[in-house]
């Protein structure tokens, strides 16, 4: 395959990565800044007025009206320093749902914000282990210098155990809350000072040379000694930064600051530009070939890691959100999904410039693309330009945490029902179980606002009314075994608890963690999956 030159050189200049945190982190003021000081956006305030209009309601209806917003600000590009940064934002609190993991497929690199009061947070944990499964490079920003928080040796010792790798500290914060003097760089080998506010651009804070030490004890007092012997302990403890360990997942660089001052903010930044990877090859598996697609490749493609259901319910439209995995796209031009062999016509092509979204020009590897289409795309999907055959792969469902089961008020709308089900789960938006021994349709989530969204679209997209009750179930997982006569033993031992999922891959639903324990040594040689791939693939081992 022949490489353009100029697309290896757009591809070089990509950084696609995604911010991960809990929330109250500081994710969206971080962002902000973010975008405030590539020249993205010119004031501040606007990603946050956003954030407060979505959760000001709790009213789905109104979260809908909403869905316009939500979808532009998922994804946010900007420029700087001759680099095209693309920010993925993983949704948070009620909003946190299975799109949220699947963003991570879509990146190269996530950028962990963490309150440096509270440390390694629960929603934070989930996202972290679906990084360390794909060995995504993870950058660390402790925020909330400015506060009364954690000792800084202690807040890397959690992160170290939390993520299983190394800490390798790359600013170092000097006292903090009220005392809180700066950061000192350890490769520049200087102290920025801090400054409260939120006027001021990152260069204009003072820098000090860490040699000058007279001036910086006078300054700083003992907050300067004793931040010198921690630092000191610090990197001692800690490897010296290794790219190669960072891009592969097994060392993570550490920076300090306070996003809501400024501070510590172009650090990150330039973090991304010079630290953060640019688009890899990925891995396709096609008719038992499987084979790895270089982003320079002359040949298009991408892969649909999210769909989304447009404003106008009237319509169907969808946004089949798309990474690029290689090549050009251009305006006009042809477009393959794989799994069909059908061409998508969508009817607009949209990029996502900070706020706005705008007509697409081009796009290169680690760009994402929003096509606008009526149907006949679906997660997971693979879509080139028709002159290469692929299909990527790595695109995971994961076991849900949360089921309901669904019970429809009209009888006769079942036929509506099902077929809403059918498009909701094609999505992603839910998860639909359909019990082997009959009965009521399951309906399975990582977070509750799946069921709400899913019961709202059944009503106003299919007039299908459905009530949800709670159930017993607690998890679930894929089945399967090396033989169809050990596959049969366990389905014959439980009836009970058996499911197909949308793409009729057979599950075991728990009811506890026990269940899975108990099972498991019952029938030693069955294969329980905690996360499978797009319909058609072969099942992770685990
Ligand atoms: P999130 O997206 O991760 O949920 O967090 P967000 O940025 O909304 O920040 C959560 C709260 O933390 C906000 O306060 C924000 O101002 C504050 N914050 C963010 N970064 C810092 C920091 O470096 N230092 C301090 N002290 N606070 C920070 P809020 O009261 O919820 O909102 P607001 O009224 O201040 O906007």
């Amino acid at each position: 395959m022949s490489h353009a030159p100029r697309t290896a050189e757009e591809v070089r200049r990509r950084r696609t990565f995604a911010i991960i945190s809990h929330p109250d982190a500081g994710k969206t003021t971080l962002t902000e800044k973010l975008l405030l000081f590539s020249g993205a956006i010119q004031i501040a305030g606007s990603v946050k007025a956003r954030k407060a209009s979505r959760h000001a309601t709790s009213d789905w209806m109104e979260i809908e009206k909403q869905r316009g917003i939500s979808v532009a600000s998922s994804v946010m590009q900007m420029q700087y320093r001759e680099h095209v940064i693309n920010l993925l934002d993983t949704p948070g609190h009620k909003d946190f749902s299975e799109d949220t993991y699947r963003v991570l497929t879509a990146v190269d690199s996530a950028l962990m914000v963490i309150d440096a009061a509270n440390g390694v947070e629960a929603q934070t944990r989930r996202l972290i282990e679906v990084c360390r499964q794909r060995d995504t490079p993870i950058i660390t920003f402790v925020n909330k210098m400015d506060r009364e928080v954690r000792d800084p040796l202690d807040i890397l010792d959690e992160v170290e155990r939390e993520l299983g790798m190394p800490c390798v500290p790359m600013t170092w914060p000097v006292g903090q809350g009220k005392s809180f003097g700066g950061i000192i760089n350890l490769r520049t080998q200087a102290m920025t000072v801090f400054e409260s506010g939120s006027e001021r651009r990152p260069q204009d804070f003072e820098s000090i040379p860490v040699s000058d030490r007279a001036t910086l004890q006078a300054r700083f007092g003992s907050e300067f000694d004793t931040a010198m012997d921690s630092m000191e302990l610090a990197t001692g403890a800690s490897p010296a930064f290794d790219r190669e360990a960072f891009l592969a997942g097994k060392q993570t660089p550490v920076f300090f600051g306070s996003g809501v001052n400024n501070f510590g903010v172009m650090e990150v930044l330039d973090a991304l530009v010079d630290l953060a990877p640019s688009p890899k090859a990925r891995t396709s598996a096609l008719n038992g070939v499987t084979k790895d697609v270089q982003p320079e490749d002359d040949a298009f493609s991408g892969v649909v890691f999210k769909v989304q259901a447009n404003m106008d319910a009237n319509h169907r439209d969808r946004i089949a959100f798309v990474r690029v995995a290689s090549g050009q796209y251009q305006p006009g031009m042809k477009l393959k999904v794989q799994r069909t062999a059908k061409e998508l016509r969508p009817t607009s092509v949209v990029t996502f410039m900070s706020q706005r979204r705008e007509a697409v020009e081009e796009a290169y590897a680690g760009d994402i693309v929003g096509f606008t289409t009526h149907g006949g795309v679906q997660l997971g999907d693979t879509i080139t330009d028709g002159s290469v055959a692929l299909q990527y792969t790595g695109l995971p469902f994961f076991a849900p945490e949360l089921f309901m089961t669904v019970v429809l008020k009209n009888p006769l709308r079942t036929k509506q029902l099902q077929q809403g089900l059918a498009q909701l789960g094609e999505e992603g938006a839910i998860q639909v179980f359909k019990p082997e021994m009959g009965g009521n349709m399951l309906l399975g989530a990582v977070g509750q606002l799946q069921f709400e969204v899913v019961q709202h679209r059944l009503k106003s997209e299919y007039d299908a009314d459905v009530r949800l009750e709670g159930c017993q179930y607690t998890g679930a997982r894929w089945i399967t075994a090396d033989t169809p006569a050990e596959l049969k033993a366990f389905c014959d031992a439980y009836p009970q608890r058996l499911a197909r999922d949308a793409a009729d891959t057979l599950a075991y639903l728990c009811t506890s963690p026990y269940d899975v324990r108990l099972a498991q040594e019952r029938f030693p040689k069955i294969h329980f999956h905690p996360l499978r791939e797009h319909a058609g693939l072969a099942l992770e081992q685990h």
